[in-house]
């Protein structure tokens, strides 16, 4: 049967643990050169119906190191755009490609497609849920720190598709996370209620000071995401306390590194310091998405 990553907790914990040793046998491999075509013959359809630099690059040059291809498929220029139907699409594209990654808004739309592809579907992020950066992000302590047992992650900022996919995380993996979110940022309830029933490591607060302490991660991203443009004025206030800066640094671990998924705005959710700073590994993450990428591609597209 096939096998698609709409969600982190479409995985086990041990099948996130191997996504993540391939991940780094894949790095070592495309750094030393060494052939790794596993994936030959095969073609990725990649929708998009957001911007992208990041996710579209590594996906399409990640399909080319393995010897497979990618399509980009664009709304403008498909008949996604003029309406056709999300169940007639799956149907079709999966005659031609062996997996489909997609990036849009609605979560329901991305499910409703998995549902009716015969192809695995890989989630590029939607409003809900960013589940291959937080892979990669994953994969990013693990490779810094050698492990990711008894890492502290703290989050600061919005209660958005990323925080929810660390939310995720922590419930499968078991870390401590500790996100700090103004009042009416949070996240969603039904994100933070599952992942509390699986387990008891998430704290939300308000003070980013507090969710900051001792924290070996220090995580944030952009208050207005893609689709919340004619927010960004009143979010700016609502964040304003929320910036990752060398003053909150200061209640974090000596260790500390500092991830962005990228795009940032500096001087907003982060300053310039920080991300030009020695802590910050952030351009390591952008980097990763590459490597971790091929390994989920590999998981999902080479499976029987
Ligand atoms: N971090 C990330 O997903 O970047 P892009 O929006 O450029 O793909
Ligand atoms: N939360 C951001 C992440 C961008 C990679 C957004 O959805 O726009």
């Amino acid at each position: 049967m096939k096998k698609d990553l709409l969600s982190i907790l479409d995985l086990k914990a041990d099948e996130i643990h191997a996504l993540l040793k391939r991940t780094a046998e894949l790095k070592e491999m495309q750094k030393g050169g060494t052939p790794h075509q596993s994936l030959q013959g095969k073609s990725l359809g990649m929708i998009f119906e957001k911007s992208s630099t990041r996710t579209r690059v590594s996906f399409e040059v990640g399909m080319f190191q393995l010897g497979g291809q990618a399509i980009f498929l664009s709304p403008k220029d498909t008949q996604i755009g003029r309406g056709e139907p999300v169940a007639d699409t799956a149907r079709v594209l999966s005659r031609y490609v062996d997996g489909i990654m997609i990036r849009t808004f609605s979560h329901d739309m991305l499910e409703e497609f998995a549902a009716y592809a015969d192809v695995p579907v890989i989630n590029g992020l939607t409003d809900l849920l960013h589940p291959c950066q937080i892979l990669t992000d994953l994969f990013t302590i693990r490779e810094h720190f050698g492990t990711l047992e008894g890492r502290k992650i703290s989050w600061i900022g919005d209660g958005n598709n990323m925080a929810h996919s660390w939310i995720n995380a922590a419930a499968r993996l078991g870390f401590e996370l500790t996100l700090a979110c103004p009042e009416g940022h949070r996240p969603a309830d039904t994100v933070l209620g599952n992942a509390l029933k699986e387990a008891g490591n998430i704290k939300v607060l308000d003070d980013p000071s507090e969710a900051a302490r001792n924290a070996d991660v220090v995580n944030t991203d952009v208050w207005a995401s893609m689709g919340q443009e004619d927010e960004s004025e009143e979010r700016k206030k609502a964040f304003k306390a929320y910036q990752v800066n060398e003053e909150l640094l200061r209640h974090a671990s000596k260790e500390a590194i500092v991830f962005h998924c990228l795009p940032a705005h500096r001087g907003e959710e982060i300053t310039a310091e920080v991300l030009e700073g020695k802590r910050s590994l952030i351009f390591d993450q952008a980097e990763n998405r590459l490597h971790t990428q091929k390994a989920i591609m590999e998981m999902l597209m080479c499976a029987k």
